[in-house]
C-alpha cells in the first residue's frame, strides 16, 4: 500500500478515541459485518445491543443514561464487580514494568505462584499460568497424561471445561463436539454424582485423571449430592487416578469458600482456575499442582520446556491476580457469598411457589441458576424459549442482566458480584417475581415437556 493509501485508510478507520463515540447502531452494524452474526442477533433479541459507556461493581450505564444491575458478571469473571478499584491500582502500578519477558524470570507470576500455593488447598503450590479456562483445562489434562504415564481421561456428563481441542473432549455436550469430531482418543464420561459409576470406570487403573467441577455450572447449575467430590477424590486416590478440579467458574469466593472444593475438605491434584482470577480486568488462566506431580510430569530438562505459554504469567495479568487475591481475602467476599447467596436462595425458591414455569432454584453461594419447565420443540430456538423471554423481560423493564447457560438452556444462571446489597436482592427479586406474573402467559403458548435430571 502506498504511505497515502496508508494514511488515508487509518483516517477512514480512525482510533481507540474514536471508538469511545461509536454509537449502538455502528457498533451492531460493525458486528454483524465483521464478527459473529449469530451472536449479534442472539443480542438484539435479548434486547441487550446497548451501547454500555460505564461500569462500576453491579452498576451498568448505558449512553442514553439508564442504568442496569449485573447479575451476570461476565460468566463469573466478575467477583469484585466491574472495574474494582484495588485490581485497577494495580495494573497502573506496573504500568512501567516490563510486560513480557520470557528470557528472564517475572516477580509478579513469581509473587501470584507464592499466593496461590498459600491459599489453595492441601499440597497444591507448583502453578502454570496462561489466559484463559480452556487453556488451563488443556495444561492439566497434559500433566495429567504426562506425570502418570496413562491415557485415559474420564470426565462428567454435561461437563463444560471449555472448547479448545482438549476441553471439548472431556465436555459433556454433544452438539458442541460433533462437527469437531474425531477429538481426543482415550477419553470415557462418567454419570456426574455417581460415585458407583465412577469406581467402575476407575477400577481397571487406567484413568490418568478424573476432571470434574464442584457445580456444574455451564450445565444449568446442577449441584451433586453431598459427598460427590470427597468420595471422588478418595476414590482417585485408591486407583491412582488424578483429580482434577475445574474452578473457572467456583473459584475465587462464588459459591462461599475461596474454592468450592473446600466445602468438602477436598485437596485436588490439579486446580483449575481462570475467570474471576483476574479481577475481571486482565485475561488470566491457572492450573495448581503439587511438586511431586509437577516434577513427575516435568522434572527433567528433557521435560521441563513441554508446557509454555508466550503470555503466561505476564506481568500485568499476574499483578492482577495478586490484587484480585488480597482484595476477595481482605474484603471477606466468600463468607459473604455464602450469606447473600442464603438470602437470594431462600427469596427465589419461595417464588416457584407462586410460578408454573420457575421449577426450581438451586446452586451454591452466589452461583445460582433458575430452573424452569422444559419446551418441548425440534427448532433450537424453541429449547430456550423461556430463559429467553424471562432474560429479555428482566432486562427491559428492569434493567437486570441475566443469561441462559451454556449445556442447559433451560436454566438462567444468577451470578452477581460478591458484594452484593440486601437492597439489590430485594430488587431483583421484585422484578423477577413481576416477570414471572407476566411469563405465565407463555405457557399456554408452549408445549412444556419433561422433567429434567437435578441433585438439590
Ligand atoms: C468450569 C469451566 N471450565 C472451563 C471454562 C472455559 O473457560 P474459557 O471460556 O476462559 O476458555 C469455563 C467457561 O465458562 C467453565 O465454566
Amino acid at each position: 500500500m502506498r504511505r497515502s493509501g496508508m494514511s488515508d485508510m487509518l483516517d477512514r478507520l480512525g482510533g481507540v478515541r474514536d471508538v469511545l463515540r461509536m454509537t449502538s447502531g455502528e457498533v451492531f452494524r460493525k458486528h454483524n459485518d465483521y464478527l459473529n452474526p449469530i451472536v449479534t442477533m442472539i443480542v438484539r433479541f435479548l434486547g441487550m445491543n446497548r451501547r454500555f459507556v460505564e461500569a462500576r461493581g453491579i452498576h451498568l450505564k448505558d449512553d442514553s443514561g439508564r442504568k442496569y444491575l449485573d447479575f451476570l458478571s461476565g460468566f463469573g469473571a466478575l467477583n469484585l464487580g466491574h472495574e474494582p478499584p484495588e485490581v485497577l491500582q494495580a495494573l497502573r502500578l506496573v504500568e512501567e514494568s516490563p510486560n513480557i519477558m520470557q528470557a528472564s524470570l517475572n516477580p509478579f507470576a513469581a509473587k501470584l505462584a507464592e499466593y496461590l500455593a498459600e491459599v489453595t488447598p492441601g499440597d497444591l503450590s507448583r502453578s502454570f499460568f496462561c489466559n484463559s479456562g480452556a487453556e488451563a483445562v488443556e495444561a492439566a489434562l497434559k500433566l495429567a497424561r504426562a506425570a502418570t504415564g496413562r491415557r485415559m481421561l474420564l470426565f462428567a456428563e454435561g461437563a463444560y471445561h471449555g472448547k479448545t481441542f482438549g476441553a471439548l473432549s472431556v465436555s459433556g455436550r454433544e452438539k458442541y463436539k460433533k462437527p469437531f469430531a474425531p477429538l481426543l482418543p482415550d477419553t470415557q464420561a462418567v454419570p456426574y454424582g455417581d460415585l458407583e459409576a465412577l469406581r467402575k470406570s476407575l477400577s481397571n487403573k487406567t484413568a490418568a485423571a478424573f476432571i470434574v467441577e464442584p457445580i456444574q455450572g455451564e450445565n444449568g447449575v446442577l449441584v451433586p449430592p453431598d459427598g460427590y467430590l470427597k468420595g471422588a477424590e478418595e476414590l482417585c486416590r485408591e486407583f491412582g487416578t488424578l483429580l482434577l478440579v475445574d474452578e473457572v467458574q467456583t473459584g475465587v469466593g462464588r459459591t462461599g469458600k475461596l474454592f468450592a472444593c473446600e466445602h468438602e475438605g477436598v485437596e485436588p491434584d490439579v486446580l483449575i482456575l481462570s475467570k474471576a482470577l483476574g479481577g475481571g480486568v486482565m485475561p488470566i488462566g491457572a492450573m495448581v499442582t503439587t511438586d511431586i506431580i509437577w516434577k513427575k510430569a516435568y522434572g527433567s530438562l528433557e521435560t521441563g520446556l513441554l508446557h509454555s505459554s508466550t503470555f503466561g504469567g505476564n506481568s500485568r495479568a499476574c499483578a492482577c491476580g495478586i490484587a484480585t487475591l488480597r482484595a476477595v481475602l481482605s474484603k471477606n467476599l466468600p463468607a459473604k457469598a455464602a450469606a447473600a447467596g442464603r438470602v437470594l436462595l431462600k427469596k427465589a425458591r419461595a417464588l416457584t411457589k407462586r410460578s408454573t414455569l420457575l421449577r426450581e432454584v438451586r446452586g451454591k453461594g452466589l452461583l445460582l441458576g433458575l430452573v424452569f419447565v422444559r419446551v418441548k420443540g425440534k427448532s433450537p430456538l424453541m429449547e430456550g424459549a423461556i430463559t429467553l423471554w424471562v432474560a429479555r423481560q428482566m432486562f427491559l423493564r428492569h434493567g437486570i442482566v441475566m443469561a441462559f447457560t451454556l449445556n442447559n438452556l433451560d436454566v438462567l444462571r444468577i451470578a452477581p458480584p460478591l458484594n452484593i446489597t440486601q437492597k439489590h436482592i430485594e430488587y431483583f427479586i421484585d422484578s423477577l417475581s413481576d416477570v414471572l406474573k407476566s411469563a405465565e402467559k407463555l405457557r399456554a403458548l408452549l408445549l412444556v415437556g419433561k422433567e429434567e435430571q437435578t441433585y438439590a
